[in-house]
């Protein structure tokens, strides 16, 4: 008997394959150019047809959207942009019904300055309650002008802003986005308020946006200083914002809160969360049983095309996380992260190039594209895809500089361009922008390439080699093999350097070439499916090959 048998249907997460949707990007329902709930409703009919298991929607708050939505002023609403209350209680209804749940994001380590507990605690004095949801300190030298500590900002200058009366405010992230306050009782029960008031909603789930980050050092000590003379931003352990002892406590209350929901229909609510931490023992600490259910790993979505390196992080990834009972959590791409096809068509030393200054072979690209999606797919856990993953888009990496959005583009002094490059809205149909992306033919927020008109949903719709029809075809597989999804693997020692090749049980083998050449494949009674035609039953180079056994 499988693992996949002996679980609870309650632990549907433990398999599932979450379709990532960035709303903004998505579709867009009313033509003014930015993707809405109701655009999303739409596409739920080909989600459910494409064979995954739920959605992740990424922030549909109200927002100032100064970093894309996770600048939140109000977490209990649904940006007037993108609709309202009642579209997102319809999403959620009509998704249900098509036996897809919903998972929606938590972000807790900051708001907008926009959330009018940040506008009280500015028009409130030093030393007030309202102040004390957040990080205000004085700051250092004699005219308190020096920021009270030397921590750099994620999207580049300092991490302090200073206000009016001279005090500053903490922001890891951009100066539009304050930082909670989680040791303030009013921040932890604001949250468990907002999670309720989400499931009540009938979302399934959360994925927690930087998961890792919420706890500081209340004693506010500066960052190690990084060769090159700066304030590091490694997330080093004992770093004063990252992995503090006290996220697991905050997790670990948010677990009981989605517990709650055991007796209702949905049954228990669970979350992803999203840590960027290495390596996985660090990691396998937020999925421990009284924590959250999964976590990304992000060590695969880092890793070149290479089997060594990608056999290490599997395994390490998977001995840590199977040590506390977690399934490992797949990702290839995701709105942070330059898209897939291109990083793997770059030189391998290179692939994460931000600045996009190394060229890409976007037909190699596409051809280790179509061989990770099997890979991820075949591998023990569950599997995320983002949005546009399944058409096999590229990043845009020639976006003009004016319509560049991302806050990283402006606090680096206009010197990394940012994430801008993966959230170019979808194409879905026809043979120019927007292609189907609204209706009518207004623009989308961000321009779409005019090359993209092969890449639509339309256009692959119909041809059986397409990147979409090969997604299809795999999640067929892996929703009916009994083998697929959660459980265990057992890699075939004997197989040549430069080819991964893996058992599950039952009765099925997964081998991936990346040697540079033809290999002879395994025998095996049947080829299930193949990420490009086999040459002369062997297996050519960056292909994988799903076998019976
Ligand atoms: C996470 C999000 C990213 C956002 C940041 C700050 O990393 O994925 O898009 O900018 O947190 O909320």
């Amino acid at each position: 008997m499988t693992v996949n048998e002996t679980r609870p249907a309650q632990e549907w997460w433990r398999s599932a394959v979450v379709y990532q949707v960035y709303p903004r990007s998505f579709a867009d329902s009313d033509g003014d150019g930015i993707g809405d709930v109701n655009g999303i409703r739409t596409k739920l009919p080909y989600l459910a047809d494409l064979g995954v298991d739920a959605i992740w929607i990424s922030p549909w708050y109200p927002s100032p959207l100064l970093d894309g939505g996770y600048d939140v002023s109000d977490y209990r609403g649904i940006n007037p942009d993108f609709g309202t209350l009642e579209d997102a209680d319809a999403l959620i209804a009509e998704a249900h019904e098509l036996g897809l749940r919903v998972l929606i994001d938590l972000v807790p380590n900051h708001c907008s300055w926009e959330h009018p507990w940040f506008k009280s605690a500015l028009a409130a004095p030093p030393g007030s309650p309202e102040r004390d949801r957040f990080w205000f300190r004085d700051g250092k030298g004699p005219e308190g002008s020096v920021p009270t500590t030397n921590w750099p900002a994620v999207f580049g200058g300092g991490a302090w802003q200073r206000v009016d009366d001279g005090q500053w405010y903490l922001h890891l992230f951009d100066i539009s986005q304050p930082d909670w306050n989680w040791d303030n009782t009013d921040v932890i029960e604001e949250f468990d308020a907002i999670l309720r008031f989400w499931f009540d909603h009938g979302v399934d789930g959360f994925r927690i946006d930087v998961a890792d980050s919420m706890a500081k050092d209340a004693a506010l000590p500066d960052v190690e200083i990084a060769r090159d003379g700066q304030a590091t931003h490694e997330k080093y352990v004992g770093h004063p914002t990252y992995d503090q002892p006290g996220v697991h406590v905050i997790h670990q209350r948010w677990r009981t809160v989605a517990d709650e929901y055991a007796g209702t229909t949905e049954g228990p609510r669970v979350f992803v969360a999203e840590a960027w931490l290495s390596p996985a023992d660090r990691l396998a600490q937020y999925v421990r049983p009284n924590e959250l259910h999964s976590a990304f790993n992000f060590d695969a979505l880092r890793c070149p095309w290479d089997a060594a390196e990608l056999r290490e992080v599997i395994d390490h990834t998977t001995e840590h996380l199977w040590a506390v009972g977690a399934p490992a959590t797949w990702v290839l791409s995701n709105h942070d992260t330059i898209r897939h096809r291109t990083r793997y068509g770059r030189d391998q030393a290179h692939g994460g190039d931000p600045a996009g200054t190394v060229p890409s072979d976007l037909e190699l690209g596409l051809r280790r594209a179509r061989a990770a999606a099997l890979l991820e797919l075949a591998l023990p856990g569950g599997a995320y895809i983002y949005q546009g993953d399944e058409l096999g888009l590229p990043e845009v990496e020639d976006l003009p500089e004016e319509v560049l959005d991302d806050p990283t583009w402006e606090r680096s002094g206009q010197t990394v361009r940012g994430r801008d490059g993966c959230r170019v809205p979808v194409p879905w149909s026809g043979t120019e922008p927007p292609y189907g992306f609204g209706p009518g033919t207004g623009q989308p927020w961000l321009p779409q390439p005019p090359n993209w008109a092969p890449l639509t949903a339309e256009a692959q719709a119909t041809d059986p080699d397409s990147h979409l029809t090969l997604y299809k075809a795999a999640l067929r597989i892996r929703r009916e093999h009994p083998a697929l999804g959660d459980g265990r693997l057992t890699w075939d020692e004997d197989a040549p350097a430069g080819v991964l090749s893996f058992t599950r049980d039952p009765g099925f083998r997964c081998v991936v070439n990346i040697t540079g050449h033809p290999v002879d494949l395994p025998g095996h009674p049947d080829l299930l499916l193949s990420s490009q035609p086999l040459d002369n039953a062997k297996l050519p180079t960056d292909t994988t090959a799903w076998l019976r056994t």
